[in-house]
């Protein structure tokens, strides 16, 4: 039986926080901190309702996400999928998300994306991982760094100032990678300094300021652990580490290895071709812990998508696609470094996928070759395949910093 799917009005915030605190089996506690985030752009929540109980909760957020060739789109970022556990299993997300969706469409946004607590679930609903996230760790009295060029300087901030400063500094970044996103206003006190930080944690904010007097970086991380017998078993974990500027990402490493009465430097949200490792003498300390679904990306719209990037050399392709309700699209894209046109066309497609294979290699993060080679892709031919590759491969590799 369908339920009823609406938005939450701005007096049921208390009945979305309950079913997304069963849903995900979270402390009321959470529930009760910042607001900014929950409260944000409440009518594009899409809830269940059973007899008037939110049984169901999830919404999007009106987000850019920036393409290959620094241009950036609307993109619905899809974000507190929770089904209560006694409601579960019975289609209340599928539901959700097809309401997701239609909104998404309405806001006139080519694509959905998201970040998933649960790996499995969304590649039925035509998500597929287009930009990896890495997680390292290392022993920092193993770490030697094989030089110190940097001229400029780091300072502890308090939040007072982060406030002011962190947004610029990530600002500057967003349009230089593909699969970064805008962080809204709202997310800033919810997302970075109570979900990230919190008023529990020693949750510390250096910014690096170059030599002319520009802050071109920082390093957010925060310090756990005790003391056994004597001795510091303590990490920092370094939570958001923003810089556009090769120098300001050096020294910012350079900072947190160097950080006294720390063990373990544990990173999250590592890109994956963070030069990290090249910048100690042994690179093998630095330990990679797992390489995860980091964006997942849903072409709502394949050819507003395709025609909105550029590509790292021209070349024309026919790309069919078939999306989870079986809707084939069919479009001919033409791009180059200047930019794309991309049209639905009757010519023969060089490339067969699903949608979420199409959002998987979208911003390249992933090869068409490695996926045809899991039997994702149908392709005319190899050198079809490694046409794609080059147009579809940009540097920076995507990669997504936000959490949302
Ligand atoms: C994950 C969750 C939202 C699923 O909601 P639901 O209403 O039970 O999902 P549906 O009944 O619409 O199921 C849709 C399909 O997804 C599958 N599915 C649902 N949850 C799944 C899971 N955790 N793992 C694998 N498959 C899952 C279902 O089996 C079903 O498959 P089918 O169409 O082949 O039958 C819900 O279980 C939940 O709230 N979990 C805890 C919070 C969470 O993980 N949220 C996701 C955050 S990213």
């Amino acid at each position: 039986m369908p339920f009823e799917i609406r938005a939450i009005e701005p007096d049921e915030i208390g009945d979305l926080l309950l079913a997304d605190q069963r849903a995900f089996g979270s402390p009321p506690s959470l529930a009760e901190r910042e607001r900014s985030w929950t409260e944000a752009e409440l009518s594009r929540t899409r809830a269940a309702f059973d007899g008037g109980e939110a049984v169901g909760v999830s919404r999007n957020y009106s987000f850019q996400l920036t393409l290959p060739g620094g241009h950036a789109i609307p993109a619905a970022a899809v974000s507190w999928v929770g089904v209560q556990p006694t409601y579960r299993r019975r289609g209340v997300l599928t539901q959700l998300m097809g309401a997701l969706h239609d909104d998404a469409r309405e806001h006139g946004e080519p694509v959905a994306m998201l970040t998933a607590s649960e790996s499995s679930i969304y590649g039925r609903f035509g998500y597929g991982v287009a930009a990896w996230r890495v997680g390292v760790s290392a022993d920092a009295a193993r770490i030697t760094f094989r030089s110190d060029t940097s001229a400029g300087h780091i300072r502890l901030v308090l939040r007072d100032e982060a406030e002011k400063r962190l947004p610029a500094i990530y600002e500057a970044l967003r349009l230089s990678r593909a699969g970064l996103v805008t962080r809204p206003d709202y997310w800033w006190p919810s997302v970075f300094w109570d979900q990230l930080g919190g008023a529990d944690k020693a949750f510390f904010t250096a910014i690096h300021t170059n030599t002319a007097g520009v802050d071109d970086g920082y390093v957010a991380y925060d310090i756990s652990g005790s003391w056994h017998n004597g001795i510091p078993d303590r990490r920092a974990t370094v939570w958001d580490l923003v810089t556009a500027d090769d120098e300001a990402r050096a020294a910012l490493w350079r900072y947190v290895f160097g950080l006294d009465l720390v063990d373990t430097v544990v990173a999250v949200h590592v890109p994956i071709d963070d030069p990290l490792r090249h910048l100690v003498t042994d690179g093998r300390r630095i330990r990679i812990d797992y390489v995860n679904d980091g964006l997942w990306l849903a072409p709502l719209d394949p050819a507003q998508l395709l025609a909105a990037r550029g590509y790292t050399v021209e070349g024309r392709l026919v790309i069919e696609t078939a999306a989870p309700d079986g809707t084939v699209t069919r479009v001919e894209l033409d791009g180059g470094p200047a930019g794309a046109t991309c049209g639905s066309t009757t010519r023969e497609p060089d490339i067969t996928c699903t949608s979420a294979t199409l959002g998987a290699c979208a911003i390249g993060g992933n090869r068409w070759s490695e996926l045809a080679q899991a039997g994702l892709v149908d392709a005319r031919d190899r050198a079809t395949l490694v046409r794609a590759d080059t147009m579809f491969m940009t540097t920076p590799a995507p990669a997504l910093l936000t959490s949302f």
